[in-house]
């Protein structure tokens, strides 16, 4: 009975959201205009009477209802009067850089199972076509950009200077944008500024970013959590990009976003077409936590690998804090066998497994094991570890080269370079060039070897330098400037093509912590590590803002001896702090005293039991360690009746401190079932939905560096 309720329940939620789909867009009657919606946004785009294509205002659904509207071009080019940004700049074979577009076509059509508007524009006089796209996902209040150019012309490159994907205009207001930037060890701190007339810019130029493409913009002095606009967006792209945030004098503000053209370009001979990466822009007007829900849903439905997409993550143990370099068989064995006893299930075996690897100064490139620490190769030792009940992972850095290495000495041109230039070395380390070809298939050549002979069920992919000397010594000179963009094709088609031909094997994406984390890469990894930093206290508003914008199930943690603060928090503090993502465990546990094993062992049991709500519930974020000494996440299942609820407290206020003292000490549950009655585990009493929700919990802990689990199970 129950089953054929949820049947029917499902498949009128499948007609809703096939029936919200056929109406995101509507094409007016003159075949001339379209009205996009998702479940909160409406946005218009109209053919003027010169055949320019324009568009009102992106926001709420009463923009479609304006009249005598401003409107502004879908495309904004350089050409004609200079106004807001422009999205696309190039040059035509006889030297003229202005353009001028005009509406020819348009179609909807199906993309991964949503519906999108294309639109062709092209040239007036030159041979360039010219289709945006706009990829509607109602139930996630998203609309995703993209454009696509073609040199239709029989002769002549045209060069394009600049090709963003997407932009739109917000209504006139006075506006804060809130964006996540960082370095490394404090990825995604949040960023608030007013947009002032001028353009305030974000950027990655050396494909490093430490933070996000992610922003949201509100109203100024809007800060509700729970209610208000918010516009927001982020760029699905892993190499250079660039937002802009461009505000008139008359108070118009323009976001526009895409790929970063600082020293770059593309070369269209004819027939041939570039295409843009994917950006979305979003409006909801149920404040930060809408746009947490949007975000965080979409990644976790439609994004993440589908593979591994609804698995559970495993429980991991990393090496590189215990070990750093000095791997060796015994060592490793020594520690997965306490690992399993502690109830991990993933065993990671770090840097420094493979041929000359003895510091970071030589072996990236050398891709085989290490036979002075691994005699009889890494196949025995899996065994064991496998024997042992544990999966097997390991660590890889295929984009980089050490100096000191084989390949290197015999391909000392395959690394980025310009002649007559200096090296830039980071970590004694400089980038392979990945546009090349022939360095794209040595490398697939090392993984897939290295992962045909070994039974390896994780990948950890780790990128450590940033981006200089950007010369492709061996490209013509039309091409020389695409590198960075056939750097990144590339590293996607390799990620692509070992994990079609591995589909088993998990891969965690890692760039000197969170250096390349975003919704690019998001579709091709299953998780994150997220920062270098393991100090629980820092991790702690690291993790808040990581939340804000990824799913939980991507975000790994391990418990650490790492005290960057020396403040000597509890084992028990830092497994509640790991245990709010996807847990591991990085400490050299063979020196761990039976106390030590005993903490770890209930804590890995009890994470095993709270770990599908943590991974596949919502989120919500009640109190942020920004906001004071605390903070607080709470963790949903979709049916509501199971959550998860992690208090921490931070050091500043101590024990009956006046701060202390007059904090509020109720906290406000969110997206509970009001009628339903909750037990709470450690409390022993049972409270409504509605209680917990309007009236709170008792926040349970006193001094510095406590934290708690709630779990709370409904009981009738
Ligand atoms: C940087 C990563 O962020 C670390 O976790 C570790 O894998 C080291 N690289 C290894 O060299």
């Amino acid at each position: 009975m129950k089953n054929n309720f949820l049947n029917l329940l499902l498949g009128l939620m499948a007609t809703l959201s096939v029936a919200a789909q056929t109406n995101a867009i509507k094409v007016g009657a003159d075949g001339k205009s379209w009205d996009i919606t998702t479940c909160s946004s409406g946005y218009r785009l109209e053919v003027s009477a010169k055949g320019e294509i324009n568009a009102i205002c992106f926001g709420n659904r009463l923009n479609l209802e304006r009249t005598g509207r401003a409107t502004v071009a879908e495309i904004p080019v350089r050409g004609g009067y200079v106004s807001g940004t422009p999205m696309m700049e190039v040059v035509f074979p006889d030297g003229v850089r202005d353009i001028e577009l005009e509406y020819r076509a348009f179609e909807i059509v199906t993309v991964d199972g949503y519906s999108a508007l294309k639109i062709t524009q092209s040239d007036k006089y030159y041979p360039l076509e010219v289709s945006s796209w706009i990829r509607v996902l109602p139930e996630y209040d998203m609309i995703e950009k993209w454009v696509e150019v073609v040199n239709t012309g029989k002769k002549g490159s045209i060069r394009v200077e600049n090709l963003l994907s997407g932009s739109v205009s917000l209504p006139k207001d006075a506006y804060e944008l809130t964006h996540y930037s960082g370095v490394w060890g404090y990825e995604f701190t949040p960023q608030t500024t007013k947009l002032t007339q001028g353009v305030k810019t974000i950027q990655v130029k050396d494909f490093k970013s430490y933070g996000s493409s992610s922003f949201m913009v509100r109203p100024e002095g809007e800060n509700d959590k729970y209610a208000g606009k918010v516009w927001f967006g982020s760029l699905k792209y892993s190499g250079n990009w660039r937002i802009d945030f461009d505000k008139s004098f008359a108070g118009n503000v323009q976001i526009v976003g895409g790929m970063n053209f600082w020293d770059q370009e593309v070369n269209l001979k004819p027939g041939q077409s570039f295409t843009t990466p994917r950006m979305l822009f979003g409006f909801t007007e149920r404040g930060a936590e809408g746009v947490t829900e949007s975000l965080v849903s979409y990644t976790r439905e439609k994004l993440l690998p589908a593979v591994h997409r609804d698995q559970l993550r495993p429980v991991l143990y990393n090496s590189w804090y215990a070990t750093t370099f000095n791997v060796n068989e015994e060592h490793q064995l020594a520690l997965a066998k306490v690992a399993q006893e502690l109830g991990v299930e993933m065993f990671v075996i770090d840097d420094g497994w493979f041929r000359g690897r003895v510091n970071d100064k030589a072996g990236l490139g050398d891709w085989t094991v290490d036979k002075n620490k691994f005699p009889n190769g890494l196949k025995p030792m899996i065994e064991k570890i496998n024997a042992m009940g544990l999966d097997f992972g390991i660590w890889i850095e295929p984009e980089m080269v050490n100096p000191n290495s084989d390949l290197y000495r015999a391909h000392p041109d395959w690394v980025f370079h310009f002649p007559n230039r200096q090296r830039h070395e980071g970590r004694n380390q400089l980038i392979l060039n990945l546009a090349r070809e022939d360095v794209c298939q040595y490398l697939y050549k090392s993984f897939s070897a290295l992962l045909k002979e070994n039974n390896i069920k994780f990948i950890k992919w780790d990128m450590n330098k940033v981006l200089t000397d950007p010369g492709w010594t061996s490209a013509s000179a039309d091409e020389q400037r695409t590198v960075r963009i056939k750097y990144v094709e590339n590293l996607y088609r390799l990620v692509e093509t070992l994990r079609k031909e591995f589909p088993d094997v998990w891969f965690e994406n890692c760039s000197s912590g969170g250096g390349r984390i975003d919704l690019a890469m998001m579709s091709r990894f299953d998780f994150n590590w997220v920062s270098d930093n393991t100090d629980p206290v820092d991790r702690i508003f690291i993790q808040d803002s990581y939340l804000t914008l990824f799913p939980a199930n991507t975000m790994i943690s391990w418990v650490t001896q790492e005290d960057w603060h020396r403040q000597n928090p509890s084992l028990e503090y830092k497994f509640d702090v790991c245990m709010a993502g996807v847990l591991g465990v990085g400490y050299d546990i063979t020196k761990w005293d039976d106390q030590q094993k005993k903490a770890a062992t209930e804590k890995i049991a009890q994470y095993k039991f709270i770990r599908e709500t943590v991974q596949k519930g919502d989120v919500y974020r009640i109190i942020s360690p920004y906001e004071g000494n605390r903070s607080i996440l709470q963790y949903t299942d979709k049916n509501r009746k199971k959550a998860i609820v992690f208090m921490y407290q931070m050091a500043e206020y101590h024990a009956n401190t006046i701060e202390e003292v007059q904090r509020t000490p109720l906290v406000k549950l969110r997206g509970l079932l009001p009628e339903a009655h909750y037990h709470i585990e450690g409390v022993n009493d049972a409270f409504t939905g509605k209680y917990l929700m309007e009236v709170g919990i008792e926040f349970p802990l006193r001094g510095a560096y406590k934290s708690k689990i709630y779990e709370l199970i409904a009981v009738e």
